[in-house]
Parts: C-alpha cells; structure tokens; sequence
C-alpha cells in the first residue's frame, strides 16, 4: 500500500486515511487493487455462490450495486459478524475475523470516491476454495471423523417464517469416550437455508458434579456449534470433554426459507481421544447466568433493562470462550471477573449484540483468562423492548425468560477447563517470564 504523499496530477484522487499509525494518504483507491484483496480475505468465506450470505461479492459487477450498504454495514461493525466492543476487555481471539480500522476507512473513502474499479491486471491471485464437502479438521486429525451424528431431515418450505427443528439423536456409544475435536456442517444442499445450528449433549451426570447445575433446561449442556468463522472446537493439549455412554444430541437447528424448498440436515462430526486415554482435565461448558435469568428476568414495555448474574469459580480456572446468547430483545453482554480481593476486570464486552448471530469469540492460548479459586464471573446483560430496537416485534409487551424467540434469555456459553493448583500457579509465571521477554 502507498502510504506516501501524491504530488502531482493525481493528488485529487488520493485519499487521507486516519489509520491507527496515523494520517495517511493513499493513491486512487480501486476495487482491483484495494478492495478486492479485503473482500477475499474477510468476506468470500460467507459471500461467494453457495455460502451462507444471501448475495456473493466476488467480482466487480457484484459489489458495485452493494457498495453503500456495504460501506454502512462496515462502519457499524455489523459485517463482518464481529460485534465485540474494541475499546475494552480482551482483544487476543483465535478467530477473530474483524476488520481494522485502515481496512473500514479504505472502504469507505473506497464508496466516498465513486466506487471506482480500477485497473482489472491489479486483481489480487484468485484463492481456491477448499471443497465444501470435507470435514475441516481431517486435516488436523489425518482422518474422517470417528463418529458422525445426523439430525434427522426437516423439509424448510420455499417461503414462510422460520423455523427451530430441535431433534434428538441417540449416540450409539456404549462405553464412555474422551472427544478431542467436533465440528458441525449442514449437508451442502442444506447451507443456503441453514442459519445456524446448535447441539447440545444429554447423558447423566453425578449428582454433586457442578456440570449438572449448568445445563440449559430441556436441552442438555451446550457442545458445540455451527456458527460464524468457526472451523470447529479442538480442545487443548491435556484436556477433552466427556461424551458418556447412552448419551444423546439434541440439535437446535435454525432454518430460513430461500425461495426453494430445501431438505436440511446438520452433520456432528467428533473425533475421539484414542480408546483408554483419559485427559487430565475435563472440559465444562457452562451457560453462566442461565438459573439466575430464569428467576429474574423482568423486561418491562417500552424499557431498557439490565441484569445481573455472579456465578463462582469453585477452583482454579482457565476459561476457553466467550459466547452470549440472548433473544431478538439482546442488546449486549459483558463478562467481567471480580476477583477475591475485589479487584475487577472487564473480561470482554459485546456491544452491539445481534440474535441472528451465534459468534463465539475464542479465547487464543496466551489470551485464555486464567483465575483463582474463588473469583466471582459477572454476566451483565442488557434488552432493548423500546420501539428503536429494530429487530423488536411488539415494544408494548412484557417480556420473561423463555424458550421462544420472542421471550427472552441471557447466558453466556463458556468452555472451563479446571486446573490443578500446580498448573494455575505454572501457567502464570509462564505468563510473566513472557511479558518480561518482549
Ligand atoms: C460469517 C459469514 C459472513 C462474513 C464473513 C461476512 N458476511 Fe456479510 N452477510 C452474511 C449474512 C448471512 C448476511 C445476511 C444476514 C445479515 O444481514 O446478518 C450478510 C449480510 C451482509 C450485507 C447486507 C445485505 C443486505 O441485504 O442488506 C452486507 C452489505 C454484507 N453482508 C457485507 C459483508 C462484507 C463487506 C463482508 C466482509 C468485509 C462480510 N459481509 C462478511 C454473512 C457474512
């Protein structure tokens, strides 16, 4: 990129940038040379032939009539489906597929200038996209998953309202086996009408086992999702979640019409630990908040709301994930750590909280909040049941927890691997000894 100062004829068409290096200039900016190289990289996955994303934006003739809400839909950090507030909390994820601010200001003076498309030779190399058919982690693994769980089909007519198809399937397992990695897929000809799909895990737990207190009621404890710039979960060395003997999936599976009828079918793929080995720690999916929501969630007419729920960390802890979930009236949702000593921080905050979204921010191995005994986690959630909350379909009613899409929740998914003592204790001075290294 030219960051240097244009002086002669083309200086009107270059383009002050305020980037967080500073001010700079930028030659004419153009679809071939500026643009096209950020739409393949943050917004192909979703927006090319076949993809979840309703239009594809690969050429030139495809983005320019999508120009201005593209520049809006940028600016407002809605697209890419990023909606975690930068300014406070962790910013380390895994998967984090936002834009920078050099990339939103490039698009914007991009749509300001006219949309230009440039010289067609600057074209970035065309990439060549993985067939959607595979399995995403055989890679990783070397193989096919060991076991594929299938909901069964639900027909999604080709116009109507959305539908939640919620089967559940049994396991098959007959003995207690550790998973290392799972990943969830729509059949391909599913994709189009597949707006998300949730799985969760039933099986029995021991009674005093603190897992069993966090389940989502009548559904199961959270496993896993298909969701955005999510390639999967791979659990971390030494650590693995216990799928039992007798278990069962329960799919929630969110289904749009298209203008098409379209069978549908989501696929768990889940590769196993080898037979016998056991990790040393379990992982926990725990919906923080959950009981304490369905006991107090009040959400007056016409109000904005906010709730509190503090749940303990009864050990030492590493936290993997942050996933908020709430209805159509979620409006954000932060997650703070109060420590014992009462010291607080703000862990990571979602400020612009979209129910058509399930984005999980994945914590990356240096970023992964690691706690003590007895630290309070605070879930701070706001809904929005005024008449300027546009996704609102009636601010005149009172709304309470529940199932349906137009009652309402607040949880937040977060995967807890619990440590022993002599780990917390290594993994932060790990830590330390790091930052004095740089
Ligand atoms: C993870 C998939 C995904 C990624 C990545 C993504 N989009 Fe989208 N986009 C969607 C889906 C699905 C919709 C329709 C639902 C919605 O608007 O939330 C959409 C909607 C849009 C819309 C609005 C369309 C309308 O009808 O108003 C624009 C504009 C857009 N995306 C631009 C972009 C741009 C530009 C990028 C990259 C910088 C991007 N998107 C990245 C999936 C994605």
């Amino acid at each position: 990129m030219n960051k240097g100062w244009k002086t002669q004829a083309g200086f009107l068409a270059s383009v002050l940038i305020l980037g967080s290096e500073g001010l700079f200039a930028l030659d004419e900016i153009t679809f071939s040379k500026d643009i096209a190289p950020i739409l393949q990289e943050n917004c192909h996955t979703c927006h090319r032939p076949g993809q979840m994303a309703p239009m594809a934006l690969m050429t030139y003739e495809q983005v320019r009539p999508w120009a201005p809400v593209i520049k809006s839909r940028v600016e407002a950090r809605e697209m890419p489906p990023w909606h975690l507030d930068k300014t406070v909390g962790i910013q380390e994820y895994d998967n984090d597929i936002s834009l920078t601010d050099e990339e939103i200001a490039i698009i914007s003076a991009w749509v300001d200038a006219g949309a230009p498309q440039g010289n067609p030779e600057d074209l970035p190399v065309a990439i060549d996209w993985p067939s959607d058919e595979i399995w995403r982690l055989a890679d990783k693994y070397e193989r096919e998953p060991d076991l594929i769980i299938r909901s069964t089909p639900w027909t999604q007519s080709a116009q109507g309202q959305d539908q939640w198809w919620t089967p559940i399937i049994e396991t098959g397992l007959t003995e207690d086996r550790w998973v290392t990695g799972m990943e969830v897929r729509p059949t391909m000809q599913s994709r189009p009408v597949t707006h998300h799909a949730v799985v969760y895990i039933q099986q029995e737990e021991e009674p005093d086992d603190f897992v069993a207190a966090v389940d989502v009621p009548g559904r199961g404890s959270y496993l896993t999702e298909f969701a955005v710039g999510k390639i999967g979960d791979v659990f971390r060395e030494n650590t693995g979640k216990l799928m039992k003997a007798g278990s069962r999936i329960a799919f929630d599976n969110h289904y749009h019409s298209v203008g098409q009828e379209i069978t549908a079918q989501t696929e768990l793929g889940i590769w196993f630990h080898e037979e016998g080995y056991v990790p040393k720690y379990r992982v926990y999916s725990q919906a923080l908040g959950v009981m304490q929501a369905m006991d107090t969630l009040d959400i007056p007419p016409g109000k904005i709301t906010t709730h509190h729920a503090y749940v303990p960390l009864t050990a030492q802890a590493r936290l993997e994930n942050y996933q908020p979930h709430m209805h159509i009236r979620g409006k954000a949702m932060s997650m703070e750590a109060i420590f014992p000593n009462g010291q607080v921080q703000m862990l990571s905050h979602v400020d612009n909280f979209n129910f058509n979204w399930h984005v999980n921010y994945v914590y990356s191995e240096n970023s992964a909040p690691i706690l003590p005994a007895g630290t309070m986690l605070k879930i701070t959630a706001w809904h929005d049941n005024t008449a300027d909350n546009p996704h609102n379909p009636d601010p005149t009613q009172w709304v309470g927890w529940g199932q349906r899409s137009y009652d309402d929740m607040y949880h937040a998914h977060v995967n807890i691997t619990y440590l022993t003592e002599e780990d917390y204790h290594q993994i932060i001075r790990d830590r330390r000894s790091d930052e004095g290294n740089e």
